[in-house]
């Protein structure tokens, strides 16, 4: 039997390449080794406030951009998180098996207070078991994720094993992070030192899939470089460049060592231009699938069906879990 992989991304603005390269393509990639199960944490969104009208248009496009990068809703369960209430019910049930010390630590949290915003909801800090909860729930063993992600999923390996232990039952699989040895941090065009972020960057940072391919052309000729004046993998000395390596590196499929033999005798401005070739390339084969997606209107029922495939899973595990913490008299049939 195939091992279960499960992954999602939080739409609070549009997807972009970080997500793409760190994520989404790596969903696509697994999809025939693995049950691949992947969402849309539309809860997780609302952690921050929301325009409600531009949050359904993202999650919406969200959901077109899975299948456009590839994923096939034949092969994964594509579902949208808060159609699968078990999902929020379990969150419960996992912050009343985690400790304040241990979300203290969560660094994306952690971040936010320290940069002084003031408004912190509490499901911005209970949003790690939230997903916990999405991963324990759909009994992943793996969880494709960019690198800011590792400390959430290790978090929720944590929270596993305490409750397996406490209860005396496998309660949960134990689940392991994937991450990519290239293009698990994508680094923003401007800002080379933080990485690509659809909540605290400005436009020119960011090439969202979505982009008219102009618009992405325009953000890496622009990309900021350094003097050094040549093509090398440095990301201590020279991360403008190296993050631009990576970028092609992951969207060509091949070693960064064989994009820098490439490129070695290039100036920056024909380098760049290198680049941008190759985003533009992928931006538009996606761009043409997202819109045959959003006309042929298949979106309404590969939702629907991924979501009553998921919740056969959440509900099963949701029912064990319950039922072995002692909290059902008539078998939560009602
Ligand atoms: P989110 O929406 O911030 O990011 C979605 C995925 O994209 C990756 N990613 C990046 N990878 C490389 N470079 C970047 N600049 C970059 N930015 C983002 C992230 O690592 C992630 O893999 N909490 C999650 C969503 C979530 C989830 C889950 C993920 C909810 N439940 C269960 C896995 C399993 C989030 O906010 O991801």
């Amino acid at each position: 039997m195939k091992k279960r992989m499960l992954s999602g991304i939080k739409p609070s603005g549009q997807l972009h390449l970080g997500n793409y390269i760190g994520a989404l393509r790596n969903f696509v990639r697994y999809q025939d080794d693995y049950e691949m199960v992947v969402f849309i944490a539309n809860l997780h969104c609302i952690t921050v406030p929301q325009e409600p009208t531009a949050l359904q248009t993202n999650l919406r496009d969200a959901a077109a951009l899975y299948i456009a990068s590839g994923l096939d809703p034949q092969k994964a369960t594509i579902f949208l998180q808060s159609d699968v209430m078990a999902h929020s019910q379990l969150s419960f049930i996992l912050q009343s098996h985690s400790y304040l010390g241990e979300l203290n630590r969560m660094t994306q949290y952690k971040d936010k207070v320290a940069k002084g915003e003031t408004e912190l909801t509490v499901g911005l800090y209970t949003y790690p078991t939230l997903m916990a909860a999405d991963i324990l729930i759909q009994d992943a063993h793996y969880v494709p994720v960019g690198i800011d992600q590792k400390q959430h999923v290790e978090l929720t390996r944590d929270i596993a094993q305490r409750m397996n232990n406490r209860y005396k039952k496998t309660l949960f699989t134990i689940p392991e992070p994937l991450i990519e040895k290239v293009g698990s941090k994508i680094y923003s065009l401007q800002n080379v030192e933080n990485k690509m972020s659809k909540s605290d960057t400005t436009e020119k940072d960011i090439i969202y899939l979505l982009d008219p391919v102009k618009t992405a052309t325009k953000k890496i000729m622009s990309a900021v470089t350094d003097s050094e004046n040549k093509i090398a993998y440095d990301p201590v000395n020279q991360p403008g460049i190296s993050n631009l390596l990576t970028i092609a590196a992951s969207l060509q499929v091949q070693n960064i060592d064989t994009i820098v033999s490439e490129c070695k005798n290039m100036q920056y401005g024909a380098f760049k231009k290198y680049v941008a070739d190759i985003v533009a390339k992928t931006l538009s084969e996606i761009q043409d699938k997202y819109n045959e997606v959003i006309e042929s209107n298949m979106l309404e029922k590969v939702l629907q069906d991924g979501a009553e495939k998921a919740a056969i899973t959440a509900n099963n595990r949701l029912a064990m879990v319950q039922e072995t913490l002692g909290l059902e008299i008539i078998g939560g049939k009602l």
